[in-house]
């Protein structure tokens, strides 16, 4: 299902009764964030908030605040159009599997040929709603003050000139930075080959023209960025916000290098994305998307920190140096709905987004690896601190294989403890595989530590972007794996007596 801006997925929201409009002004510094975080702490992850009247140092903002609109299973479904998240990943994988892959480029080429098949690819346009109001700040300056010259404010074309400080931004956390931009499309586009990229990339706000960028060392617009500064060129970024819901999800998919996120956003949404071309720089945004924020980086100027930031981690993030974003444009429509989401001690809406990806992408870890059943990664482990996977257990060592497998792909290479358990285990159910874990160990036996890249977020390592990581083997041994005793039955009643004390007592237990 496609929505044509935010306002229209807040809206499906309401008619389904998915969503709070908070009629009262509420501060986007801090505020914003108490509530939202006690929204999404709630059972299943409570409602999506539609912020009508957000303040910004005080003042109401003109654009609302929408935050949580991902933050449950029954949300993510609805943002696909679908039933659940299983049913797309159900036929995503089903399209893949017409012919196994035999490696895993070839498995990536099967996903993009996959995704290609229903309306995916993008096509160009000459105009959209982004553009319903259009502030250029690339014309010299002509006026005092924050701000130079808005050709087109001056115009009158527009009424005011948004700066960044118009926007509702969120200051998230006390010990924040300043405000930042928490779901923002990035697109950027590799030099040297031309391919894009959109990712989710937070934004500090430094100043009414300039924020930081804080795409991390392993992420595709970081090594896009690395090209630049190698040939001194100026890096032309866009960031865009709202527009259809499947675009923040796509942004923060584990999508392969090389392979466009508008390809798959184009395939949830199953309709073909139209694409407009920046007033300012060469790259191309969603035409419906709801604010398009067009700028550069200059490899000439040194980096600057970044942070802190309350994050996903649940702590804070301390300052790192990252790039420095010029702001050249802002264009947005007239109807805007400014998209929001905060981070911290979870749960958090991450966590179904992040749910949602792995479900999608389980399809692309079985083809590599037929024997995985389930991946989780509970919420408790912030993405990707904790992966739990089921699988079907055939062969000495097999679970080593798959930890081993799972950390040299992609970004699964950031998990820090990998639990592997037999199939029949529920790896999301916590508790369940808790108890698989304590009771099927023996700990030095079954558990393997190696080193790797570690996600720059994890203040626990002594080194940022490296530590080391811990597989455990939960499965049932096997004689081939030297365990020499007999492995005992779980505990489980005889079907019969079971339907028979349940005709009997109901669900009485
Ligand atoms: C709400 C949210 C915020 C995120 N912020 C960042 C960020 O600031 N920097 C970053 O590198 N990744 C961030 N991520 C993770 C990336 O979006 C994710 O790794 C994505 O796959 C990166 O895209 P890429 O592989 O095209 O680089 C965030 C994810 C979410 C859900």
């Amino acid at each position: 299902m496609a929505f044509e801006s935010f306002r229209d997925w807040v809206d499906q929201l309401d008619r389904a009764g998915e969503l709070r409009r908070i009629t009262q002004p509420v501060a986007t510094e801090l505020e914003i964030t108490e509530l939202a975080d006690r929204e999404m702490k709630q059972p299943g992850g409570g409602k999506a908030l539609l912020i009508e009247k957000p303040t910004i140092n005080g003042v109401v903002s003109p654009f609302p605040v929408a935050i949580n609109t991902l933050g449950s299973h029954k949300r993510m479904a609805m943002s696909m159009g679908a039933e659940s998240v299983d049913a797309v990943a159900k036929e995503l994988g089903a399209l893949m599997k017409a012919k196994p892959p035999t490696s895993l480029r070839e498995t990536m080429r099967l996903l993009s040929l996959a995704l290609d098949l229903r309306h995916a690819r993008p096509k160009t346009v000459r105009s959209g709603p982004c553009k319903d109001v259009i502030h250029r700040y690339d014309a010299p300056s002509t006026r005092t003050g924050p701000w130079p010259a808005a050709p087109d404010w001056q115009k009158g074309t527009s009424p005011t000139p948004p700066t960044l400080a118009d926007l509702p931004i969120l200051k998230c956390w006390p010990l924040d930075g300043g405000r930042f931009i928490t779901l923002p499309c990035v697109v950027t586009r590799d030099p040297d080959t031309g391919d894009r990229n959109l990712g989710m990339y937070r934004v500090q706000v430094y100043d009414n023209r300039t924020t930081g960028m804080h795409w991390q060392l392993q992420k595709v617009a970081a090594r896009h960025g690395r090209r630049y500064y190698e040939k001194g060129e100026r890096m032309p970024v866009a960031i865009f916000l709202g527009g259809d819901p499947m675009f923040p999800f796509a942004a923060t998919a584990p999508m392969p290098d090389g392979l466009d996120e508008f390809l798959l956003a184009g395939y949830l949404r199953k309709k073909s994305i139209e694409l407009v071309k920046c007033e300012t720089n060469d790259l191309e945004v969603p035409a419906n998307a709801d604010f398009v924020i067009e700028g550069y980086i200059d490899p000439k100027e040194p980096l600057r920190d970044e942070g802190p930031f309350g994050d996903h981690t649940g702590y804070y993030t301390l300052p790192e140096p990252y790039p420095v974003f010029h702001v050249t444009a802002i264009t947005h429509r007239k109807d805007a709905v400014y998209p929001a989401t905060i981070v911290g001690i979870p749960p958090m809406e991450d966590f179904y987004i992040g749910g949602a990806s792995v479900k999608l992408f389980l399809p692309i870890f079985q083809m590599n690896f037929p024997e995985i059943v389930d991946i989780a990664l509970p919420a408790e482990g912030v993405f990707h601190n904790l992966v739990f996977v089921s699988i079907k257990k055939t062969y000495p060592m097999q679970a080593y294989k798959i930890m081993h497998g799972l950390w040299g792909m992609g970004q699964m290479m950031f998990s820090k403890y990998i639990v592997v358990v037999d199939a029949e285990v529920d790896v999301h159910n916590t508790s369940e595989v808790l108890f698989h874990l304590t009771a099927n160990t023996d700990p030095q036996r079954d558990s393997v530590f190696t080193k790797g890249p570690s996600d720059v977020l994890d203040h626990a390592t002594s080194e940022i972007a490296i530590g080391s990581k811990l597989g455990i083997d939960a499965t049932k041994k096997l004689p081939g794996e030297g365990f020499k005793r007999a492995w005992p039955p779980l505990i489980q009643m005889d079907a019969a007596v079971k339907a028979k004390v349940e005709q009997i007592f109901g669900t009485v237990r």
